[in-house]
């Protein structure tokens, strides 16, 4: 019998290569490496966590997800999330969201916010099932022109989508 184990854990150096090939799979305009080397080495308010699967069997590990989030005082800042495209619509991305939920709540944060571009509707739905709702979008925000729908999560509305 398989026996996974999923992890969500900081990242480390060694995880850079697997980040940055899934961010070239998810996103338009990708971050570089360098750019993910700031945020787990030099950005003071980056939380850089990566979704590890573990197949005890095989002795295998694999990066299959990150999330990004900055903490300023008592409000957040989600950055960035994503899961390989051959492993979406596993629970995996609702797990990290999960644990930076508890997190947030750990270090009484009150809100968290994100932008996410307006033609993302499966990041939208993704966003709003675990009760973040939108505030207002940000013309022209994205490098090609793209506008933003900006959202926001009251630490304590978790989890409850508004259309419920
Ligand atoms: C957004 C993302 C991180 C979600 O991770 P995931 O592991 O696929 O999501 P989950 O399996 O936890 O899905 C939870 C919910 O999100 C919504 N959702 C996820 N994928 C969806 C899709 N393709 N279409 C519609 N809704 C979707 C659904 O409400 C889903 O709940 P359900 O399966 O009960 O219907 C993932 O789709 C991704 O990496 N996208 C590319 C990168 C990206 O756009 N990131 C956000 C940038 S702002």
């Amino acid at each position: 019998m398989e026996y996974l184990n999923v992890t969500i854990r900081p990242a480390a150096d060694a995880d850079i290569p697997a980040i940055v090939e899934i961010e070239n799979l998810c996103f338009v305009s990708p971050w570089k490496e360098k750019d993910f080397l700031y945020e787990l080495n030099e950005n003071p308010v980056s939380n850089l966590w990566v979704i590890e699967l573990e197949i005890e069997s095989q002795k295998l590990k694999s990066v299959l997800g990150y999330c990004d989030w900055w903490q300023t005082f008592d409000s957040a800042t989600l950055c960035k999330i994503a899961v390989h495209p051959e492993m979406q619509r596993h629970d995996l991305g609702s797990a990290m969201m999960d644990e930076i939920y508890n997190d947030c709540l750990a270090k009484e944060i009150l809100t968290l916010t994100l932008e996410v571009r307006v033609s993302n509707n499966k990041a939208i739905a993704f966003y709003k099932k675990h009760g973040f709702r939108e505030v207002v979008i940000k013309p022209h925000y994205y490098d090609n022109g793209e506008d933003a729908l900006y959202m926001l999560l009251e630490i304590g509305n978790y989890g409850s989508n508004s259309s419920n």
